[in-house]
């Protein structure tokens, strides 16, 4: 029988946060506390994709779910890969990185849906765009639950219309990638709270609000507001169970870090995140165009995280990161759900 959202002991998922803050670990705790964890499957191969939801399997009896990325024609241009390449390159000097080579990748997405197939998790959701209407149908009917996340009401139309089983709508509050279905649109700035309300009464179907929730009364709110769960990912970055590097943790607590933005400039797509030194310099400069910008980067990010610098790599967070904190993700789970009820 296909999973249902409003079966969950308590609504709140702990989303999906590719890069390495998500574990097997963090998506099992959230889904022993009787909510649903996910395995996001961005960047990996399909096989290292296959491996977290086994061990994430071992770790616990409760449903959880996956996120794949869905692969979209590339925005970037010959020319302005070129300059942003020269642009990086004194600063991946700095780190001892090169520039790295964009090459083609549509983050292994028919193996991916393969993994999918075979594995059946109860809850697939989807970011960067809509599966076809076909590769909804074919999960549903290995009884895994769709959700396509969207971020205005014409993306949660097209959902609907290709057989999405519920919506994520992500508000521009959200820390990470925005999930927009145009790599080149600007992503909108109307409030999740809006955009809630307006998809909540378009269509009968459930709807997931995710963006900058992390007290429990933001959960309330989204609750009130018409949503079935509450997604929340900055709210977790901090847990025990969470795979976010040292640099990273630091800089949410430091005092130095003082605002998010949205910034194109680590990977070529818009994705909030702490303003670092990084930004600073490469915001207004970057080209649009992922996966390229996001390849490129990737060698001076992971030298700046080994080096223990904050200011050379993305720090995702949503606009409520000053309201996080650590220990066990069941007990942010607890903390996120009191007063639902
Ligand atoms: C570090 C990080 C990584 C993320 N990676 C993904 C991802 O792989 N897939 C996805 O659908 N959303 C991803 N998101 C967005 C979340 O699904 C969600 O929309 C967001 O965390 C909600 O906003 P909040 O961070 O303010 O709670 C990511 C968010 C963060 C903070």
């Amino acid at each position: 029988m296909t999973f249902s959202l409003h079966d969950l002991a308590v609504p709140i998922l702990g989303a999906p946060m590719a890069g390495g803050p998500s574990t097997p670990a963090l998506a099992a705790a959230v889904s022993n506390a009787g909510g649903l964890g996910f395995l996001p499957a961005g960047y990996l191969s399909a096989e290292k994709f296959a491996d977290t939801i086994a061990e994430a399997r071992s770790l616990t009896t409760a449903a959880i779910g996956v996120n794949l990325f869905v692969p979209q024609p590339s925005a970037a241009t010959a020319e302005g890969l070129q300059r942003y390449r020269e642009l990086l390159a004194p600063l991946a000097e700095h780190y001892g990185a090169e520039v790295a080579r964009p090459r083609p990748d549509d983050d292994g997405w028919e193996a991916k849906l393969d993994v999918l197939a075979d594995t059946a998790p109860e809850v697939a959701s989807f970011t960067f765009g809509c599966p076809s209407a076909e590769v909804l149908g074919r999960l549903r009917d290995r009884g895994v639950l769709t959700v396509v996340t969207v971020t205005n009401p014409d993306e949660a139309a097209v959902a609907v219309a290709a057989g999405a089983d519920a919506l994520a709508v992500q508000g521009p509050e959200a820390g990470g990638h925005r999930g927009t279905f145009d790599p080149v649109a600007l992503p909108g700035d109307e409030p999740l709270d809006t955009l809630l309300a307006a998809v909540v009464a378009a269509h009968d179907l459930p709807v997931i609000a995710a963006g900058g929730l992390s007290t429990a009364a933001d959960v309330r709110r989204v609750l009130d507001r018409g949503a079935v769960a509450a997604q929340a990912g900055t709210a977790f970055l901090l847990s025990d169970e969470a795979g976010t590097n040292t640099p990273y943790r630091a800089a949410l607590t430091d005092g130095h870090f003082t605002e998010t933005v949205v910034t194109r400039a680590f990977s070529g797509r818009y994705a909030r995140g702490l303003a670092n030194g990084f930004t600073a310099r490469y915001d207004e400069v970057a080209p649009l165009g992922y996966p390229e910008v996001n390849q490129m980067t990737g060698p001076m990010r992971r030298a700046a995280v080994a080096a223990g610098d904050p200011n050379g790599t993305n720090l995702w967070a949503g606009t409520s990161w000053r309201h996080i904190s650590g220990g066990r993700a069941g007990d942010i789970v607890a903390a996120l759900a009191r007063g639902v009820g």
